[in-house]
């Protein structure tokens, strides 16, 4: 197998497959450094810590993650609670960074010997119509090829592998006229339990990744640029949107990384082509409001392990052969979760109002009835069905 990209879809496809006893190849064009300190997501539904923990790879996880069994819901200035866990037969979610994932993952592979070769430059990926395909990079200089059955295209939303197959894909791609700013501050949080925020100056959402750091993240204009953005102006912002009528507090502290993120809903058909096979953000982009996209990249993953671990046991490609179909039903799923979400809580900015009007409607909805609550939560922790 050949795996181009060491994000969480690439490691865990290699993890899943060595414990099959199938060998992998990952080619990662960061260094390694890069790769365990970029900050992104940093919630895991619990699928995906229960995965963690049946490959072994939990210990961490256990020791340092925090879960959480409801969010708070803030709007016109007050703040409802969702008890996920009440309304989901007991379901929670972990708070967990991704880099922290990426660290484990990339410690296994390198501990059970599987080759990880990071800072690899101008990988291509070629006769995947055929049955022996090929992917060829450069690394300290020199030119290399990996001969392999399949490669698995884990390259993220900028990779190389989708724009190789473009071709052959129909491609639906939605942009919001929005953007997150997101920032990590050395500060407790200021709540027990993650806070989406609908304001009419946009959407703030808090959430963290232990009992020592925050992280927030702020609606702004995609096009912004952070140096518009000092430290006092974002807390002030902070300020304004987390107000609420009950003398909540937010508290302040210094800001160690920030940066805007511009937001988009994206997939293509079909996740395949001949023995090429894209998982996560290559395949599919979320807007981060429902903590999807580490997710789904997970649940991706393991289809393909599945199917992979039947074609070379039994010789059977039927399995790989459905591998699309099999994944896009939940990508669906998750994408309409995602702009609900989204739709439900970034500031539309009309002329007259109508849009927050009927946000706040959808919001007095959500917490005032357990069927509507139940939907949000049932989705939020994770969906097993789809
Ligand atoms: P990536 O993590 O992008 O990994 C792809 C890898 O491929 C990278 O390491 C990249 O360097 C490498 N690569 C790229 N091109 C090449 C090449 N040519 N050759 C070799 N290697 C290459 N998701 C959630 O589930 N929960 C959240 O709370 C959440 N919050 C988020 C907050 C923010 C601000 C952002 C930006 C994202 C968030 N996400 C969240 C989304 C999540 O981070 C991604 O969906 C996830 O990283 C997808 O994993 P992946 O392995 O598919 O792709
Ligand atoms: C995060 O912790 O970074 C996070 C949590 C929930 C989201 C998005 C990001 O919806």
């Amino acid at each position: 197998m050949g795996i181009v990209g060491a994000g969480p879809a690439g490691l865990i496809l290699s993890q899943l497959l060595d414990r099959a006893g199938i060998d992998s190849v990952i080619l990662e064009n960061r260094d390694r450094e890069y790769v365990t300190e970029r900050v992104r997501a940093g919630l895991l539904e619990q699928a995906t810590a229960d995965l963690l923990d049946e490959l072994g790879l939990g210990e961490r996880m256990h020791r340092e993650g925090l879960v959480h069994q409801g969010l708070y819901l803030r709007f016109a200035h007050q703040t409802h609670r969702i008890p996920l866990s009440e309304l989901t037969g007991g379901r929670s979610i972990w708070i967990y960074g991704q880099q922290e994932v990426v660290k484990d993952l990339i410690e296994a592979r390198l501990a059970a010997g599987q080759q990880l070769h990071f800072e690899v430059a101008d990988v291509s990926v070629h006769d995947f119509d055929g049955d022996s395909p090929r992917i060829e990079y450069t690394h300290e200089g020199e030119r290399h090829v990996v001969d392999c059955d399949v490669i698995a295209g884990c390259d993220g939303f900028h990779g190389v592998c989708r724009p190789a197959i473009e071709s052959a894909l129909t491609i639906h791609n939605h942009e919001y006229p929005f953007g997150w700013l997101g920032i990590l501050a050395t500060v407790p949080p200021s709540t027990d339990e993650l806070i989406y925020t609908n304001h009419e100056r946009g959407f703030a959402l808090h959430t963290m990744r232990s009992p020592e750091l925050s992280r927030l993240y702020l609606q702004c204009d995609p096009h912004d640029d952070i140096t518009n953005w000092s430290d006092d102006r974002i807390w002030e912002e902070m300020h304004h949107r987390f107000e609420t009528d009950d003398g909540w507090q937010l508290n302040e502290g210094p800001i160690v990384d920030k940066g805007i993120t511009p937001m988009r809903s994206f997939v293509v058909e079909p996740m395949q082509h001949g023995r090429l096979y894209l998982a996560g953000d290559a395949a599919h982009i979320v807007p981060p409001t429902g903590a999807k996209g580490l997710n789904l990249a997970v649940r991706d993953v393991r289809v393909l392990a599945e199917a992979l671990i039947s074609f070379y046991a039994d010789n059977d490609s039927s399995l790989l052969d459905a591998y699309s179909a099999t994944c896009l039903r939940r990508v669906w799923r998750v994408q309409h979760f995602s702009w609900w979400m989204t739709s439900m809580l970034h500031l539309i900015g009309d002329a007259d109002d109508f849009e927050h009007r009927l946000q706040l409607a959808q919001l007095d909805y959500v917490v005032s009835s357990t069927a509507a609550a139940t939907t949000l939560a049932e989705n939020y922790v994770g969906l097993d069905k789809v």
